[in-house]
């Protein structure tokens, strides 16, 4: 049985990044507030959460590389001390590149970090400029050979399809990213529809984006530029060395309980899933009130939870149980399902692995349209 995972979300940014609708502020004034909230948050959860043990803490955000190495190490400790997490938890912070230095990251390491995943997002000055990111190409740089050093696990973003990215380009981004000693790395399509200045910079402006084939080819050859270097794809947009598979991350594909603190923050818990208000005034006033800051807490019934095991668990390249799939698809009574089903297994965009069916490599590439019949 695998143990849960306990997620934070720290949303302090120094600026906001082009492309980026993840819940975030640039205004750091009500910083000190949101980690005594946190703390309190951490009170109100550990009665329910005591019979159980956690072994992963994600650090996510916003920009939790922006909060002093102090504060990093309190909200640690006052995890380990609210939680049962065990000796050995993968404890993740993600960094932008501007903030990793030899000094900070040894006293991450000191508060009990040993994991950084470090938003890269590409290694051509321009694509960055473009999307407003705070580092160059040659911090990006500095920042993975002082991590390659430090003993931490370190993963890398990259973003495919930004402005201005070419295919060439792209490569040097991914042979740059791949050769820095990073055992860990995810790969994001643009997702231009979190951004309406991207979106429609992309309308007026086509030809600074690469077109849908050529994101195709590429994505294809990155993965087996990636498998040729020991990388295993694991997740439709993850890569690993052997055994280095993002452990917290895994546990939201495979349904595996956690719990979220902070802002905006979801979790999967005692077959609820619950999410906190999204709105950084409401969640403090809500806690410095003594409340739990929660806007959504629903039961998952059992035909939902067949559901989101198939369209989450098909994520991983370990796919779902096959009868499990079959039975749902059956059990819809939708014959257009049905027959979709059987046509992407015989077109090869799924495949049957023993008793288990998957996506193949090029059916990732049409995996949004396949999961969103299961949603
Ligand atoms: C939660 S964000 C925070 C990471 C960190 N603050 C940074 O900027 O490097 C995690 C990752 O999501 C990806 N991401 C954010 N917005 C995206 C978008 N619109 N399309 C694709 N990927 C996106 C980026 O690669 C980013 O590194
Ligand atoms: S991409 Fe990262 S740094 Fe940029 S706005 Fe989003 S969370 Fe903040």
């Amino acid at each position: 049985m695998s143990l849960a995972g306990i997620y934070v979300h720290l949303p302090y940014c120094a600026s906001r990044c082009g492309y980026c609708a993840f819940v975030v502020t640039t205004d750091g004034s009500s910083r000190d507030r949101y980690l005594e909230a946190l703390e309190r948050e951490a009170a109100l959860l550990e009665g329910e959460a005591a019979e159980t043990s956690f072994d992963s803490i994600y650090l996510g955000g916003g920009t939790p590389s922006l909060l002093a190495p102090e504060a990093i190490a309190r909200l640690v400790a006052a995890l380990r001390s609210r939680f049962r997490v065990t000796g050995d938890a993968e404890v993740t912070l993600e960094a932008n590149p501007e903030d990793v230095g030899p000094p900070a990251v040894a006293a991450w390491r000191d508060a009990g970090v040993n994991r950084v995943s470090v938003g890269i997002q590409s290694l051509a000055d321009a694509e960055l400029s473009a999307v407003g990111r705070r580092h160059d190409a040659a911090r990006a740089r500095a920042a993975l050979e002082t991590l390659s050093g430090s003993g931490l696990s370190i993963s890398g973003d990259l973003i495919l399809g930004l402005p201005d990215q070419t295919r060439e380009s792209f490569r040097v981004s991914l042979a740059g990213l791949g050769g820095a000693g990073v055992d860990h790395v995810s790969i994001y399509l643009l997702e231009t529809e979190k951004s309406k200045t991207i979106e429609e910079d992309r309308r007026l402006h086509p030809d600074r984006y690469l077109s849908d084939d050529a994101q195709a080819e590429l994505w294809l050859e990155m993965g087996e530029w990636l498998a040729s270097g020991g990388f295993g794809h694991y997740e439709i947009s993850n890569w690993a060395r052997p055994g280095r598979e993002a452990r917290h991350n895994v546990k939201y594909w495979l349904r595996t309980p956690t719990l979220g603190l902070g802002v905006s923050s979801h979790e999967l818990w005692g077959g609820r899933r619950r999410a906190n208000v999204s709105n950084l005034d409401q969640y403090l006033a809500a806690l410095e009130a003594g409340r739990r800051p929660v806007a959504l807490d629903e039961q998952v019934g059992p035909a939902a939870a067949a559901r989101e095991e198939i369209f989450l668990g098909l994520r991983l390249s370990s796919g779902v149980p096959l009868e499990r799939i079959a039975a749902f698809v059956v059990g819809s009574q939708d014959v257009r399902l049905w027959n979709d089903y059987e046509g992407w297994l015989t077109e090869g965009i799924l495949e049957r692995s023993g008793d288990r069916v998957r996506f193949t490599e090029r059916g990732y590439l049409v995996s949004n349209e396949v999961l969103s019949r299961f949603v």
